[in-house]
Formats: structure tokens, sequence, C-alpha cells
């Protein structure tokens, strides 16, 4: 909804052909932001007395800092389904076989007519040292119009839009002549077939084979499934089961569009990858083996994620390197660093070394160019030229780790790694009392708060010592809203970036956690999530437009500023575009009440219109006039405006 407020706009004395032509982010989803009720805690704050007028200063010529360039960007992780049926759009569920006591979860016997067959798992073959047991379909009854075969249900369904090709593969080996495999995606409420194709099917060895299936003037639907039916008797083994969708920029092994184009919206610089608790496992044999997610699919195992459930590693460390660039964003490579979330770690000292040489050999993956071992074996899977990177992350939330190990841990990364990289930053999770050699450049700083105690943090950096480790704040949410944050979490979300602009010049990145969620039931683990989705549909927050808003509104440098008597829950930054000359100037007043204030421009020479970029419970944008001096304007309730000022 993009309409603007006419008492302000009269007031402001600005027409509706300009207001409606103001700058703006996306416009806010009705759905995402009308009917969610404030939180209690807002709702429930005692309107506070109104207030005077504060005083706003800006001294646009007196630059304090630089703001970091990078300062937004994102975190992700394989948790809430983010990846798997998600992000990366594999439709079929379970496409290794995985085998649980009742069976292959998601794959069912397809049987039609007086077709008969059985599925059991076979140990003793599968078509890779990756992959060495499959699905063994043993039909001792099936010809034409008797189909025998195996149905898999997807990700809470297998999503299908109307003329759309998807993009199918299996290995299989069969024992006989079973006629061809049909693939067919088959409606499961009404029975109809949407589209089908015939593989030819060779008796013989494992083989890959692949296939394409296009959908007609279909209703787009996640209530489908995929069948794959033979019409002979004899066994068919089958391993990796595949069907994509098209992806984003048409990259094979690719992204879901409609995630990428709103993680784009973020504007984001870089991102952290690959977790979070995703990079650290419950257990030592969980954590993130980069080297078992890289190459052909079928060269990977999969693992099991922290988050309770498979992993099929097919969004590798190869694949969130593409997805960088496919956003023309860093990564922050976190490495895994000897400590798993149930309390085990790994000795410093020999025991550690192998972890250590992974680490190494994971940023010659990343960065080494094609004469060095991993440079070219990344060239072999696919991409001959190195990544750009910056800095690398040494763990994961290690002050949960009770054994106290993590300062020999993270001295003992810190000096192999500077040792071979010294251009890099190194990152710690926690700060760590080391010799100099090892001493990290940023520390990374996780916060989950209430909308109060996010909105508390505002100021958390203001007097912060500026002689130590840069900051990064690689985790930050506030908690309010199911799946997604609701508008009190996106004004706490807003008042905390305001104290991340003002101090930018030691906070050099910030990213909220966790950023996506499938919001189909029992695929949530942890919430309030930044966007939401289905298999057809995806949906921002009120807090990714608050992300979005203050990302794509940022300037380079941060001006002296003071402010006098605002309410206690109203909260400001600005920062110039010094090339651009413009000043974004972020006032957030989650108070109950309106905050007036009398806003002097120190250095603007003569009256402009600026834009007024406005998030609400149903926002508006509008422009609005600034004159030489001072401006005595009120930022309405519960409202988080950035306001962009030519400077001249
Ligand atoms: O973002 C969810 C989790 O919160 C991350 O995996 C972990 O790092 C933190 O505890």
């Amino acid at each position: 909804m993009l309409r603007m407020s006419k008492a302000l706009c009269a007031a402001l004395l600005c027409t509706p052909f300009l207001c409606v032509s103001a700058q703006t982010p996306k416009p806010l989803s009705p759905k995402a932001l009308a009917p969610k009720p404030l939180p209690a805690r807002v709702q429930a704050a005692k309107p506070e007395p109104a207030t005077p007028a504060a005083q706003l200063t800006i001294h646009t010529d007196r630059p304090l800092h630089a703001v970091s360039p990078i300062l937004y960007g994102m975190m992700t992780e394989e948790i809430n389904h983010a990846f798997d049926g998600g992000l990366y759009p594999e439709l079929i569920n379970n496409r290794s076989f995985r085998w649980a006591w009742r069976g292959a979860e998601h794959w069912n016997l397809a049987l039609n007519g007086n077709a008969a067959a059985t599925l059991t798992q076979d140990k003793s073959t599968g078509p890779s040292k990756a992959l060495p047991a499959s699905a063994e379909l043993t039909v001792t009854n099936a010809s034409i119009g008797n189909e025998a075969g195996l149905s898999n249900t997807g990700y809470w369904g297998i999503a299908v839009h109307p003329r759309t090709t998807y993009k199918g593969s299996f290995y299989a080996k069969a024992n006989a002549d079973l006629g061809p495999i049909n693939a067919s995606l088959i409606s499961d409420t009404t029975g109809a077939t949407l589209a089908s194709a015939e593989i030819p099917l060779h008796a013989g060895d494992w083989q890959q084979y692949t296939f394409t299936l296009t959908t007609k003037i279909v209703a787009p639907s996640t209530a489908n499934h995929l069948a794959l039916t033979v019409t002979h008797p004899g066994h068919l083994w089958l391993q990796l089961v595949s069907l994509m969708p098209p992806t984003f920029n048409d990259r094979p092994n690719g992204f879901r569009p409609d995630l990428m184009q709103k993680m784009a919206g973020l504007h984001p610089h870089f991102l952290r990858l690959p977790g979070g608790n995703y990079l650290e496992g419950d257990n030592l044999a969980d954590w993130y083996n980069w080297k078992e997610t890289v190459g052909p699919l079928v060269d990977r195992p999969g693992h099991q994620a922290p988050w309770s459930y498979w992993s099929s590693d097919g969004l590798g460390l190869l694949d969130f390197l593409n997805w960088c660039e496919d956003l023309k964003i860093e990564p922050v490579l976190a490495v895994y660093a000897g400590y798993s979330l149930k309390q085990v770690h790994v000795t410093p000292g020999k025991d550690l070394e192998p972890y250590v040489q992974s680490a190494l050999d994971e940023v010659e993956y990343v960065t080494g160019d094609t004469s060095t071992k991993w440079g070219a074996r990344r060239a072999a899977d696919g991409h001959p030229a190195p990544f750009p990177l910056h800095y690398i992350e040494i763990g994961n939330e290690d002050e949960f780790d009770k054994s106290k190990s993590y300062d020999a841990r993270f001295a003992q990364f810190a000096i192999a790694l500077r040792k071979k990289y010294p251009q890099y930053k190194l990152i710690a999770t926690t700060p760590v009392k080391v010799s100099s050699a090892a001493e990290p450049d940023v520390i990374d700083d996780h916060y989950y708060k209430t909308p109060s105690g996010m909105m508390a943090l505002d100021s958390r950096y203001d007097n912060a010592p500026r002689n130590g480790p840069k900051i990064f704040v690689g985790e930050w949410a506030t908690q309010s809203g199911d799946p997604t944050p609701d508008f009190g979490a996106a004004l706490a979300d807003a008042a905390f970036m305001t104290g991340l602009e003002r101090n930018s010049d030691l906070i050099v990145m910030a990213s909220y956690a966790p950023l996506f969620t499938n919001i189909n039931p029992g695929a949530i683990q942890w919430h309030p999530d930044l966007i939401g989705y289905d298999g057809l549909k995806s949906y921002a927050s009120p807090s990714y437009y608050a992300q979005s808003l203050f990302a794509g509104h940022l300037g380079d440098t941060v001006p002296a500023t003071t402010i006098t008597g605002a309410n206690s829950r109203f909260f400001q930054s600005s920062t110039i575009d010094t090339k651009a000359h413009k000043l974004y100037l972020k006032l957030v007043n989650a108070s109950t009440n309106p905050q007036p204030i009398t806003i002097t421009i120190d250095g603007l020479t003569q009256s402009v219109t600026a834009s007024v970029n406005t998030l609400h419970a149903a926002t508006y944008n509008s422009l609005t006039h600034v004159p030489a001096g001072s401006w005595n304007y009120t930022v309405p309730a519960l409202t988080i405006q950035v306001i962009d000022i030519p400077l001249h």
C-alpha cells in the first residue's frame, strides 16, 4: 500500500502528485502489516505525557567519522527449512532416499490398476561413494495401464506454476528391460497429470538420466506430487531424484528467484555463511565439513544439521559463493573452530590441526587462483575466478563453550590463518585473551531481544571504547511476532539501527537473523524470521521494510548531532552522502505520542524539498518542505521515518 497522510501533506504544502512520486522502498504488503497487532509491550506502554518540541541539531559541516561502507548485510544458515525446498528450490524431499524405521520418508509406492511392487532399501549399491545405498523397487506385476513405481510428496507438496519447465534427473540401475520410466507431476486433488515425460531406461549399471517437465495452463498450487513409474516387472534401483524449477539468472543448481529479489531489496553488502549453529553442528561428527559440500551432487553425502533435520548440501560452499556473486556481495566466511553445540570441543594442539588445515584449504578454495590445489578444485567445480574475501570468522558463539577452550582454539586458527593470509581480517565470536599475534580484528556480538530490550541497546555503542577490535553485529533481531516480526519489532529494530549508524566507525557490519522461514506447519524452529514463504509465494515483514529503508538510504559520513528533550522512545541518526550532497535523517518514534521536534540543519543555506519515507502500521510516503534555518516537524506516534534532504 502506498498512500500519503493528507493532513501531513497539506500541512507541508506538497502536491499529491509530488507526494506519490517520492522516493520509496517497495510498498508494504497489507497482509504483512495491517492485521498484525502491536505487541503487548508496545500497546500496554502508558501513553507518555505530551512533550514540548525536542531540539535536534545536525551539524552537516562537522563530520564525526565515516560510515562503514559494508554496514548492512545478511546472515544465513539451514534453519526453518531455509535452504532445501526453500532458497535452494529442490522440489523432491529426501532425494537421496535416507531410510527411517518407517521407510524412506516422503516416498510412497505408486501402483496403478493391478500393478504390484515393493520398495526397500539396498545398502549394497549406490551411484557413488557418497551415496552408497539406494531405493530398490521390486516390480512383480506391471504393464501399460498397470504402472508400478514410486512417488514423492515434496516439501509440503510440490509447487507447480503454469507454463513452466522443470528440470528433472535421477540415477538408476535396472536388472531387466522395465520399459521407459514415466515421470509425471500429478495433482493430489484431482489426480490430473500436469506434465509428464518418458525417459528411455537401459538395463545395466548406474547411470544418470535427465528429463524436463513442462506445464501448460494450470492453476498455481502446491498440492501435487511427482510419480516415477515403469511398465514391466524387474528390479529398479534409484538414487538422487531431483526436480528443479527455474532459478534466479537461470543458474544451474541455483536459487529461488523471489527470495533472491527480496534479498537484493535489503541492499546488502555481505553474506555471513554458513551459520550460525549450522557451522557447528550438534556433535563433532556434524561439523560443517565444507569439502563434502562441493563438486557434483552425487559426491555430496549431506549431513545432519543442528535444527533437527538433514541437509542435502545441495546448497554447498560453492553455491553459497555463487549466491554472493548473484547478489554482487561478499562472503564473510565462517570456518568451523572445533566446537559443537553439545559441549564437545577438539583439544587445541595436535587434535585441532586437521580442522585448522581444513580452514586454510577452505580459504584457498574461495580465494586461490587456479595454480593452487583448492583454487584448481574450485575451477574444476565450475568457477575458475577467485571470489573476493575480506573477513574470516573463527567459530560461532564460542562463549557457550563451557570448557573455555576458545582462547586456545582461536589463537591456533588465527596464527595459522594470519601466517598464510595476512590480508584478511579475523573475527572472534567472543572476546579472547590471546597473544598480540593472535589478536582478533573484530568481535561478533549477537542480540536477540524484546522490543524494549532492543530499544535499550540503541545507545549500547555510543560510549564504547574505540581502541580495541571493531564490532560485527553478526546476529540480531527484536523478538516479537511469529513467524515473522510485527510492527512493534520493526520499531525496535529501527531504533537499534540508528545506534548502528551513529557508531558505524566501530561497527563494521551488522546482519539480522534468521533471514528465512518456511511457514508451513512443522517447518519452523525459530521465530521471528525476516522473510516468510511457502512453496509458491514469499512475503517480507515490517522489519524487512525497516531494514530495506535504512540500508537503501545510507550516507558515507556521520555528522555531529545533538538532541535534547525527546521522549524516551525516540531515536535518531543522520548520515550524509557527500557525493550526492544528501542528508539521510532517520527518525524513529516508538512512543504512542507524536514527537514534535525543532530540527536545525547547520549548513543548509536555502530551503529544499525533502522526500519523507514513512513506515507506520499503514505506510505512506510524502514530500516535505525544509526551510533553511530551523524547521518544526512532528514525527507521528509509532512511526519510522527516513527523510532524504538535499544539501546545497
Ligand atoms: O539465528 C539462530 C541461532 O541463534 C544461530 O544459529 C545461532 O548462532 C544463534 O544462537
